[in-house]
C-alpha cells in the first residue's frame, strides 16, 4: 500500500547556523562537505505505506547494529540541483525526472514506490525552509540528495517491511577541483561496474561501492576517473564514474554529429543525458544514442574524425575529457583542451538552470 502523504510537518532548527557561518562556508563550499539546517523523513511501514512526513533539524541517526541495510544494501539515492534565480528566487532542475528514476530505482530494490508528488514537496519543503543556503555565485547550487534505505532490524535475508525515506541538502561548488578543467580517464578492463540484468540503471549505494577499487585503480594510473566498458565483451563504451558520457565528431554535410552510448540496461539513465539530448538537437547537431567501442573512440581520435568527448551529470555539469589510458593504449583526446561543442552545451545547460535563458521545455521547478 502506498498512500500520497504530501503534508510535511514543519518542525525546523530553532537553532540555525549563523548568517556569517553560512555565507563562511558557502565562499568555498566543495561538494559534498557541509549541510543545511534540516532534512526531510518519511517513513514507509508494510500495511500502512508513507507516514510521518516531518521536516526536522539535521542531525545523526541512531542505527541498530542489525539495521537490514548495513548487512544487506537495500537503498537507493538521487541528485538535483536548486539553483538560485537573477530575481533572487529559487529553481530546481527536472525534479520529477529525479522521482521518477528514484521509483524506477527502487523497483528493481524490491523497495516501495515514493509517489512523485511526495518526492518533489519532500525537496521543495527543503529548499523552502534552507533557502539561505542557496548560492548565488556562477555555476554553485544547492545539492538536493534524496534516498531511502531498509529502516527494519532483523538478519533475514529478503526486502524489509520498514523503510526511511530522507532528503539532505549540500551547498555546492564545483565537484572536479580546479573548475572546467579536462579529465584523464582509465578505461577499466579488469573491472566492470554493471551487467546485463544487474542493477546498473539503478541508482542504488553497491554499484558506488563497486566501482571504489576500479576508480582505486585509475588514481594508480594517474588518471582522475574510471570509464566502465560493457560486462561480456569489454569493448563498448558505458559510462564514467558518476558521469555519462557523449562523444563529439567533425562536421559532415554541414552538421556535426554527438553521440552518446545507448542505454544498454547496465548504465545509469542520466537526467543531464536526456537533456544534453535535447539541447544539442536545439543547437543544431545531429545527435544520437549508439554504440561506441573503445577502437571507434581510438581509432577516430587519431583520424581526426573524432573531436571532443565530455562526460556529465548533476554533480559535475560538464566535464571534458583531456586524456585516456587503459592497458593497452593511451591517447590524448583532439588538442587536449575543452571543446568548443563541450563549452557551447555546457553553457547552453547551465543558462537554463540558472534562469540566464529561456526555460524552453519547462524544465524548471520554481519553488
Ligand atoms: N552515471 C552515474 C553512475 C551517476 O552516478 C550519475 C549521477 O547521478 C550519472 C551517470 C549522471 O546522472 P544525472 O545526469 O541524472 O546526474
Ligand atoms: C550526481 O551527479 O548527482 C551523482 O550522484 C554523482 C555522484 C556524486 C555519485
Amino acid at each position: 500500500m502506498t498512500t500520497p502523504t504530501t503534508a510535511i510537518e514543519l518542525k525546523p532548527s530553532s537553532h540555525p547556523l549563523s548568517a556569517a557561518e553560512r555565507a563562511a562556508i558557502l565562499a568555498n563550499p566543495g561538494f559534498g562537505r557541509h549541510f543545511t539546517d534540516n532534512m526531510v523523513t518519511i517513513k514507509w511501514t508494510e500495511g500502512r505505506g508513507w507516514h510521518d512526513a516531518q521536516l526536522v533539524p539535521y542531525a545523526p541517526l541512531a542505527i541498530d547494529p542489525a539495521n537490514m541495510t548495513l548487512h544487506y544494501a537495500q537503498t537507493i539515492f538521487e541528485g538535483l540541483k536548486a539553483y538560485r534565480q537573477p530575481d533572487g528566487t529559487v529553481a530546481t532542475f527536472r525534479p520529477e525526472a529525479n522521482a521518477e528514476r528514484f521509483q524506477a530505482s527502487a523497483r528493481r530494490m524490491a523497495m516501495p514506490e515514493l509517489p512523485v508528488e511526495t518526492f518533489i514537496a519532500a525537496c521543495d519543503a527543503l529548499v523552502k525552509q534552507d533557502k539561505a543556503w542557496v548560492p548565488s555565485e556562477g555555476e554553485q547550487a544547492l545539492y538536493l540528495r534524496p534516498f531511502m534505505f531498509a529502516s527494519e532490524v532483523g538478519l533475514g535475508v529478503r526486502p524489509a517491511n520498514e523503510y526511511l525515506f530522507m532528503v539532505i541538502a549540500s551547498p555546492a561548488g564545483a565537484y572536479f577541483r580546479g573548475g572546467v578543467k579536462p579529465v584523464s580517464v582509465w578505461l577499466s578492463e579488469e573491472y566492470v561496474r554493471a551487467c546485463p540484468g544487474g542493477t546498473g540503471a539503478a541508482k542504488t549505494g553497491g554499484n558506488y561501492a563497486a566501482s571504489l577499487v576500479a576508480q582505486a585503480q585509475a588514481l594508480e594510473h594517474g588518471c582522475d576517473q574510471v570509464v566502465w566498458l560493457d560486462a561480456i565483451e569489454r569493448r563498448w563504451i558505458e559510462e564514467m564514474g558518476g558521469m555519462n558520457l557523449y562523444f563529439v565528431y567533425g562536421e559532415e554535410d554541414g552538421k556535426r554529429r554527438i553521440v552518446t552510448p545507448e542505454l544498454s540496461g547496465s548504465l545509469l539513465p542520466g537526467i543531464t543525458r536526456a537533456s544534453l539530448l535535447r539541447i544539442a538537437e536545439d543547437l543544431g547537431y545531429e545527435v544520437s544514442e549508439g554504440r561506441i567501442s573503445v577502437d571507434d573512440w581510438r581509432e577516430g581520435n587519431a583520424g581526426g574524425s573524432l573531436t571532443e568527448v565530455f562526460a556529465c551529470g548533476t554533480a559535475a555539469v560538464i566535464t571534458p575529457v583531456g586524456s585516456v589510458k587503459s592497458a593497452r593504449a593511451d591517447w590524448t583526446v583532439g588538442d587536449g583542451q575543452p571543446g568548443e561543442v563541450t563549452m557551447r552545451l555546457r553553457k547552453a545547460l547551465l543558462d537554463i538552470q540558472t534562469g540566464a535563458a529561456r526555460d524552453a521545455h519547462g524544465w524548471m521547478h520554481p519553488l
